[in-house]
């Protein structure tokens, strides 16, 4: 085994094609994938639950033949549960849904988990790690927004980062397999601090996908900045 190799994080990275060039996204994709990347993240926003308006279920299906990798949904919409049907036909594999905004949180779980799809609850960073206490048994996953949603290339907010080491210590306790994904302003400064703090799943867009020496290049360097914060909590 290479030294490289006995080194590799356990840290999994999730490039954000929000922040792609649409006009190559199969080819940018592909990249992402041979350097290293662990899945796909699709962030999907309807101008109404986020200011923004991104694209829906057509790039999942477009992009299902051209990449082995998962295809991660975050739904920013605001009635998840209509559209989960047409996600999974078009080859999502896995949804992150808001806690905000969604009264009936257990039913999309369990609508999300009758399609036999992983499933994780997204929270913002004003929302306190607590409101997962309950839930957490039935969760894949907690993605904790580092920034407010809806836009790419935003500053990474650090007073998320003690919720971060909270819900770790949750999910230690409660449900030790389920994933703790960051989401928002992660890039070779911030990306240690949230995996220093319990994260083991990264979404990066604007870090990845904006970098002047291409899609490649960026991976390595997050990947390394990654191995040095990689100890255990
Ligand atoms: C924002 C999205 C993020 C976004 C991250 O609402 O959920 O996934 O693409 O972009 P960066 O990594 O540039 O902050
Ligand atoms: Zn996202």
């Amino acid at each position: 085994m290479k030294t490289d190799e006995l080194h590799k994080s356990t840290v999994k990275l999730a490039p954000s094609i929000l922040s792609a060039d649409f006009a190559q996204l199969g080819k940018q994709v592909a990249q992402a994938e041979e350097a290293g990347a662990d899945r796909i993240h699709v962030d999907v926003m309807d101008g109404h639950f986020v200011p923004n308006i991104s694209f829906g279920a057509p790039i999942v299906r477009s992009l299902r033949p051209v990449t082995h990798l998962p295809l991660e949904t975050h739904l920013m919409i605001s009635d998840p549960d209509f559209f989960i049907e047409d996600f999974v036909r078009a080859g999502s594999d896995s949804f992150l849904v808001h806690w905000e905004g969604n009264s009936n949180l257990h039913r999309t779980i369990r609508n999300i988990k009758g399609f036999e799809k992983r499933v994780g609850i997204v929270i913002n960073p004003a929302t306190p790690a607590a409101v997962l206490e309950e839930i957490l048994p039935e969760l894949d996953l907690v993605l904790v927004m580092t920034i407010n949603p809806g836009f790419e290339h935003q500053q990474f907010l650090p007073m998320t980062l003690p919720k971060i080491r909270r819900v770790r210590q949750m999910i230690e306790q409660i449900n030790p397999s389920c994933e703790l994904e960051l989401d928002g302003g992660i890039d070779v400064t911030t990306a240690p601090l949230g995996v220093a703090a319990g994260a083991n799943v990264l979404v990066a867009g604007s870090t990845i996908f904006h970098h002047e020496d291409g899609v490649a290049t960026a991976m390595k360097e997050l990947q390394a900045a990654i191995r040095e914060a990689d100890t255990k909590w």
